[in-house]
């Protein structure tokens, strides 16, 4: 007889609908390929009564109260898309602790409490599996488990906000932010208030799991200090890509001379390099590995069932290891500490856009315009610059978007400018 799996589910929003589609569309693989079927037991709402999109199997019990779903003895693994943080982490802790496996699809909470939660599956030996929780429908964490087991990754670059990235999108085909915004809420891939979103914190929340898997660390939200895309204008966006770069809003992680390097923040991408590719609300993460060199993913960051599917594929595995008792191995057994430092202090080139002349601009901060080249408007191609200089081009309302690829890392050839850069692949 096929043994069959108790599945529990907190929420019934995108994602959980995705994930009752998906499993009713999958059952006969799943029997098939896995040798056990999944059992949606119970799925615990906010709303009881509030209309659904999708209608429940015969036998599953919708509730509104987690406690029930959570602490069900029948029930061996526990799937939590209802978002928030302090109640989903409350609900996942129970779990836990009543001995089952849980699969989340929560960023927010994974990336401030993930340590917490993860020791306490290692603890009570069940999984704590999160593929869903960065870019959605790519199966990025689990690539860079398995697939870089024996590689070395020096650098990860990805553009893990749909919404910023469909925003910057229709900036770039001239759209204000502001008109972009709406169309995006109206889309549906932009919530009531975005920010979020647009002001960078989705992202900082992926890239330090993404970066956990990456490189056995990641830097803690408030080393981070990300930078969103509210303060750029369509003009800077079409300008840069008619003259060869698309504006990303970029989650960057990169080894180099011991420490940890990281941004979130808007980085003019050329348009030679395959994330520039990247547009609307699809996601990409590009991956550079000494055994594999370059790699890219892309693939939808969200979505129902898109979502959902990362979410089952989690589920599979844990039901495994159910069945085989093997689970409580950590999804991520990568772990350094390295000391973190933010990609901005590095010396770099930049896009820079000012009303004022470059000239004027050298004269009022001191910083040579040799090397700037103006390609159109009150654009500028900078040399290299230091964060020093940056700093002080801010101030007088200049907008600098660092190019991406062109980080020099040694000092020397930093400062003269000249030296042959030792670029940063992304
Ligand atoms: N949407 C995506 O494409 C996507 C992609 C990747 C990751 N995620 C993550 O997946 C999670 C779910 O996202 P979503 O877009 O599916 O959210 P959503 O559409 O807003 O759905 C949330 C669901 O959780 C339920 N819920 C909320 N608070 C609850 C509570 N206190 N008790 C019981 N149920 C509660 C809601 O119940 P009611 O329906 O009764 O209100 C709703 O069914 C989030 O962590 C999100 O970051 C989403």
């Amino acid at each position: 007889m096929t043994t069959t799996i108790e599945v529990g589910m907190l929420g019934l929003g995108t994602v959980g609908s995705g994930v009752v589609t998906r499993l009713h569309q999958a059952t006969q693989k799943i029997e098939q390929t896995q040798g056990f079927r999944l059992h949606l037991a119970a799925v615990a709402v906010n709303h009881l009564n509030a209309p659904r999109s999708v209608t429940l199997p015969i036998g599953t019990r919708l509730t509104d109260s987690i406690q029930t779903v959570v602490t069900d003895p029948q029930i061996q693994l526990v799937i939590e898309v209802m978002g928030t943080v302090t109640t989903a982490k409350q609900a996942i802790i129970t779990a836990l602790t009543h001995g089952k496996s849980v699969i989340t699809a929560n960023k927010d909470l994974m990336a401030t409490a993930g340590a917490e939660l993860i020791a306490l599956a290692q603890q009570q030996q069940v999984d704590l599996f999160y593929e869903a929780s960065v870019a959605g429908g790519i199966p990025i964490l689990r690539t860079l488990t398995d697939s870089y087991a024996t590689d070395q990754i020096t650098a990860v670059a990805g553009i893990i906000n749909g919404t910023a990235n469909y925003i910057l999108s229709a900036m770039t085909q001239g759209q204000s932010y502001e008109q972009a915004l709406v169309a995006a809420q109206q889309a549906g891939y932009a919530e009531a208030d975005p920010t979020n979103d647009v002001a960078g914190w989705d992202t900082a929340y992926k890239l330090i799991i993404l970066s956990q898997f990456a490189f056995g660390q990641g830097p803690s939200l408030a080393s981070l200090q990300p930078v969103g895309i509210t303060t750029l204008t369509a003009a800077s966006c079409q300008q840069a890509a008619k003259y060869g770069w698309q504006i990303k809003l970029l989650a960057q992680a990169q080894l180099a001379k011991g420490k940890l390097y990281c941004r979130v923040a808007p980085v003019a991408v050329p348009l030679g390099q395959a994330l520039s590719q990247v547009s609307g609300v699809q996601n990409g993460v590009a991956v550079t590995s000494r055994a594999i060199g370059s790699s890219l993913y892309t693939g939808p960051g969200a979505g129902s069932t898109a979502t959902a599917n990362s979410v089952l594929n989690d589920v599979l595995i844990a039901a495994q290891h159910r069945l085989t008792h093997t689970a409580g191995r950590a999804f991520n057994l990568q772990k350094r500490d390295l000391p973190v430092a933010s990609l901005a202090q590095v010396p770099q080139a930049y896009l820079l856009f000012s009303p004022v002349t470059s000239a004027t601009l050298s004269q009022l901060t001191g910083v040579s315009v040799v090397d700037w080249r103006s390609f159109g408007g009150n654009g500028y191609q900078t040399g290299v610059l230091t964060s020093d200089q940056v700093r002080g081009l801010t101030a007088t309302g200049a907008q600098l978007i660092p190019i991406a690829g062109s980080v020099v890392w040694s000092t020397a050839a930093a400062t003269s400018q000249s030296a042959v850069a030792t670029k940063m692949a992304i």
